[in-house]
């Protein structure tokens, strides 16, 4: 596991972006796994205003996202909407080579995951309680993409997709599991708000723990965090 630590946000953002370009220069049939919410806001930002300037196509390219809420109230909110307002929408990426999980049939995306040849590059963010994707404390290790019950934190969290009301954030997602995101041959997951510091801290200690689920990423062979410099301050106790 490698730390990288940089100034910012948009630091991270520029470098994350930029590791994506590179990847699909160098492989025009990239698969990428890719996230929402607000960690990877900056690194599609760099994506979106860069790939035609660095001659990058990913007309060629396929995404497979982490994660769907069930049931979601406001269609501007479900992470399809996300990815085609923030990345989908400003790239050269064809729709029907983006890929969401099914909740009528979860495990069949780990299938498709494969047939497409596996995920090259996955981008992840981290929820204040560990979670990565939607795979909530307690999720095994070896789960597929499956349905889980949202906690109470990780609503609370988003609720601000949601106008503040907890009442309207859905209260189930279809994710990825733990064993289908460490099939990734190349992990990168940003951590850019203090919030997230607590859960650094248990990756720095190299803890594996179902109880954090990202601790499951301390036995990936090639996985990167980057992290904003304030977080390396407190969780690495550096100036
Ligand atoms: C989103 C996802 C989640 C988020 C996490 C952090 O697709 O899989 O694990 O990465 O909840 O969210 P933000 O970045 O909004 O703090």
């Amino acid at each position: 596991m490698r730390f990288i630590i940089l100034e910012n946000k948009v630091e991270v953002g520029k470098y994350v972006g930029q590791l994506f370009l590179d990847e699909a220069k160098k492989n025009p049939h990239l698969i990428m796994g890719l996230a929402t919410g607000s960690s990877p806001l900056e690194t599609y930002q760099f994506i979106a205003e860069n790939y035609r300037s660095q001659g990058v196509s990913f007309a060629e390219a396929k995404s497979f996202n982490l994660d769907e809420y069930l049931n979601c109230p406001i269609k501007k909110e479900t992470y399809r909407s996300f990815m085609e307002e923030n990345l989908f929408s400003k790239i050269d990426i064809k729709t029907q080579n983006t890929n969401f999980p099914d909740p009528d049939n979860p495990e069949h995306y780990d299938q498709r995951i494969l047939e497409a040849g596996g995920v090259d590059i996955q981008l992840l963010g981290i929820g204040q309680n560990g979670h990565i994707g939607f795979n909530e404390p307690g999720t095994s290790f070896s789960s597929l993409t499956h349905i889980i019950e949202l906690t109470k934190s990780t609503r609370e969290a988003n609720k601000r997709f949601f106008g503040g009301d907890l009442s309207l954030v859905p209260t189930e997602a279809v994710s990825m599991g733990l064993a289908t995101i460490m099939k990734s041959r190349h992990i990168v997951l940003i951590a850019n708000d203090i919030t997230k510091i607590k859960m650094v801290e248990v990756l720095l200690k190299g803890l594996t723990d179902e109880t954090y689920p990202m601790s499951v990423l301390n036995s990936h062979p090639n996985c990167d965090i980057v992290l904003t410099r304030d977080i390396f301050k407190i969780a690495f106790k550096a100036d």
